[in-house]
Formats: C-alpha cells, sequence, structure tokens
C-alpha cells in the first residue's frame, strides 16, 4: 500500500492537457492497493480519460454517421469530465467508504462522464439504442428519468456503461457514467444544480415549487417542439430533418 497526497497528483484538466493542480486541505489521501488492475491515481485518470475518450469518439462517429444517412444530427454537443479527487473522496465518505483506489473503482460509477445533449426527446432513445448495440460496449445500470422524473422535476436518460481500455498489458473494463438529456431538460437542470448547492439542499418551499413548475414547461416545451418538427418533416421530406 502506498499513500498518494492529493495536491501534488497530475490530473488532466477540461482541456486534457495536464496540469499540476493543486488542492485544498492538505492531507486528503487516498490509499492505493492493486484492486481491478489499477494501482495508482495516475493510472487512475489515465484510464478513466481513456474510457471517457472512446465513448467520445463513439458518439461523434454515430452523430457523422448519422448526418450522412439521414441528413441530420440527433447530438447538439457533448461535454465530458472527469471527477475531481475532492469529490470523489466526498461521496466515498458520504456512502461509509475508506478513500482507496480499490473502493473509488469499485462503488463509484462517475468518475468518468459524459453529457449528450439532443434536440428531442426521440433523438435520446434512439442513441440509447445505437449505444446498447454497440458490442464493446457492456450496459451495467440504466435510469430513465424522463419516463420516471424525479420528485424534483429532473429529466435525464442515465446509462452506467463499461468499455475496454486496451493497455500495453492488459484490458481494462472501466465504468463509464452516459447522462442523455435535451437542451431544455440541460437547461433546467443546470439552474436546478446551482440552486441545490446555492442552499445546500434545502432550497426554500416557493423556489423548489417553482422549479417543478419550470420542469412542466420544459417537458410541454420539448413535446410541442417534436411534433412541430415532426409536422415539418412531414411536409418536407427533402428538408434537413427526415428522421424525428
Ligand atoms: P449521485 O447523485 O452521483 O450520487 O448518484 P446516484 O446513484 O444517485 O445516481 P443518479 O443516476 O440518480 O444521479 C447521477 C447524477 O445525475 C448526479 O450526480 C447529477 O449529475 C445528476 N442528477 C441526479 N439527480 C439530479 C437532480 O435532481 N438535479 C440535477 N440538477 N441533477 C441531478
Ligand atoms: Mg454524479
Amino acid at each position: 500500500m502506498k499513500n498518494i497526497r492529493f495536491y501534488e497528483l497530475l490530473c488532466y484538466n477540461s482541456n486534457r492537457k495536464i496540469t499540476n493542480r493543486k488542492f485544498e486541505g492538505a492531507v486528503m489521501e487516498l490509499k492505493a492497493s492493486n484492486g481491478e488492475g489499477i494501482d495508482s491515481w495516475k493510472e487512475v485518470t489515465l484510464i478513466y480519460n481513456a474510457a471517457l475518450r472512446q465513448i467520445e469518439t463513439k458518439m461523434e462517429i454515430l452523430n457523422d454517421e448519422f448526418q450522412h444517412v439521414h441528413q441530420y444530427n440527433p447530438i447538439e454537443h457533448i461535454k465530458a469530465r472527469i471527477k475531481t479527487p475532492e469529490s470523489i473522496v466526498k461521496k466515498l465518505k458520504r456512502n461509509g467508504y475508506e478513500s482507496t483506489i480499490d473502493n473509488m473503482v469499485k462503488y463509484i460509477n462517475d468518475i468518468a462522464g459524459i453529457r449528450i445533449i439532443c434536440s428531442f426527446t426521440s433523438d435520446i432513445y434512439r442513441i440509447v439504442d445505437m449505444i446498447s448495440d454497440q458490442k464493446d460496449i457492456k450496459v451495467i445500470g440504466v435510469k430513465d428519468y424522463i419516463t420516471y422524473p424525479k420528485a424534483s422535476g429532473y429529466k435525464s436518460y442515465h446509462m452506467i456503461v463499461t468499455v475496454p481500455v486496451y493497455l500495453s498489458d492488459r484490458i481494462v473494463d472501466t465504468k463509464v457514467e452516459i447522462q442523455i438529456r435535451t437542451v431544455a431538460m440541460d437547461f433546467w437542470a443546470s439552474l436546478e444544480h446551482k440552486i441545490h448547492y446555492k442552499f445546500e439542499g434545502d432550497a426554500p418551499e416557493h423556489i423548489k415549487s417553482e422549479l417543478i413548475e419550470c420542469a412542466k414547461l420544459v417537458s410541454d416545451l420539448d413535446v410541442r417542439m417534436l411534433s412541430l418538427n415532426e409536422e415539418v418533416v412531414a411536409i418536407s421530406h427533402g428538408g434537413e430533418r427526415v428522421c424525428p
């Protein structure tokens, strides 16, 4: 077992450049071991970044192919991120686990996270099917918060998948959390997330109920935009979007 001090570690920032990150609070430590074939934080970032890049590339290829075959893009944009060491440690603690590499690999499903933003709800299920059909991707769990929204009003489709990362001497099946939602759902979720943090999860009742009201408006907007698009597609088959 070796101890790694977070504030000394090399992490990838969102632009994928390697930066020497400084962390507040000096004594956060993560104990390393040989679990799941990953034994250092450097290896963790390398492997999870590789997994993220693979899923991102797969999504870009699907989007390009869709443009080629159906003349439209189901994906508006993609955001990808690696969870910060601070959040990993917090989440392990919250769930009652010791901060070890074994535990983070085993119990944290969203170390690598990718968010796929689509125009229409129908695009979400199309992407879900396309991901599920890929032979090297294993779907290990899904949560359909679109059919079954959260009490907060949150809507999104979540998948936990594994993708094989080929290293020089072994293959590591690596977990990635994929969140798929419409532009409108994403707009709502970003504001709700900010409010949640601002009030530390305990927002005043009128704000909570206003958010639920806005979530309903977002759902209505998604339904109306979809049917508007379907109507336009039906009128002009030669139009840009031929596959609503
Ligand atoms: P964590 O929330 O990550 O601890 O995992 P979980 O096991 O509860 O999984 P879930 O699929 O419910 O949520 C995973 C992620 O979805 C969260 O980390 C958020 O990014 C997002 N999410 C879930 N619920 C909400 C919500 O009510 N509002 C917003 N804005 N985001 C949410
Ligand atoms: Mg999360």
